[in-house]
């Protein structure tokens, strides 16, 4: 085993005894509880625009995107604009053509404008409307086509129901190797009082909707490494891998 492989070797063993250490992840889970009362995954920006994202996930997404070096992103679920700014940096880094697709069902102008604005934009394409419309899916389908290594980042409406429909229309889009990662799993982990206003919760999230895609699909698998070595993530089960 050469140096590099040794380091990566051991923090595999290190990464693994600390995801079973029981009095960590009751830590983990208390400051997850308190630190969502102040809205924490508000706070960031990225390239001056707000990132609706943890700061661990965001260097996830990092690790993804430089391993699997996609030629098209596509989110959905844009906000601010933080995440697309984000992946579009990175691929700016990377070099190369590669483009990021953000789908929103409402781009609010003062977003898109800042949006538009950016020394990102060159590498953003944008597209209002559900993801899960018949039109969307279709104008997905020919910016796609040509496109051989993609990553699906799923980040809209939370509901069961929209999220599986999402990974049935997006899951088809991501290469073997790269991945589909689904956001905001951890709704299904936290206490309910958390979104007392919201049209999700327990039983009714992305998590559960995770569940119900991988018992008809067996091209996907939990990536657990990437959240056992996070703990601290919004996508507990949601960094799903394909890997045929
Ligand atoms: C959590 S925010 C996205 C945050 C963004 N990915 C980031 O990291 O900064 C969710 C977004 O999903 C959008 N959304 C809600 N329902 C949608 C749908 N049916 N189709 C597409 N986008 C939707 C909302 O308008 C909102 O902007």
């Amino acid at each position: 085993m050469n140096p590099i492989e040794e380091f990566d070797q051991k923090n595999k063993t290190t990464i693994s005894e600390m995801a079973k250490d029981s009095s960590l992840a009751e830590v983990t889970k208390e400051w997850f509880y308190k630190s969502s009362k102040y809205e924490y995954s508000y706070h960031f920006k990225w390239m001056g625009r707000p990132i609706i994202q943890f700061p661990q996930d965001i260097i996830a997404l990092q690790e993804i995107i430089w391993e699997v070096k996609p030629n098209l992103i596509i989110e959905t679920g844009i906000a601010h604009g933080g995440s697309l700014i984000f992946s579009a940096s990175l691929l700016e880094l990377i070099g190369g053509d590669g483009k990021v697709l953000g789908i929103d069902i409402d781009i609010r102008p003062h977003n898109r404008e800042a949006i538009e604005a950016h020394q990102m934009f060159k590498r953003i394409e944008l597209i209002e409307g559900s993801s899960i419309s018949d039109e969307v899916v279709e104008k997905v389908k020919q910016i796609a086509k040509d496109k051989k290594n993609i990553l699906v980042i799923l980040d809209s409406d939370h509901t069961h129901e929209h999220v599986l429909r999402e990974l049935e229309l997006y899951s088809p889009f991501v290469a073997v190797g790269s991945y589909c990662v689904v956001f905001d799993t951890d709704i299904e982990d936290l206490p309910e009082d958390l979104f007392p206003d919201r049209h999700w919760g327990k039983g009714n999230n992305p998590k559960t909707a995770v569940r119900e895609f991988l018992r008809e699909n067996d091209g996907f698998e939990i990536d657990k490494m990437i959240q056992d070595k996070l703990l601290i993530t919004v996508a507990p089960d949601g960094y799903l891998k394909r890997i045929k």
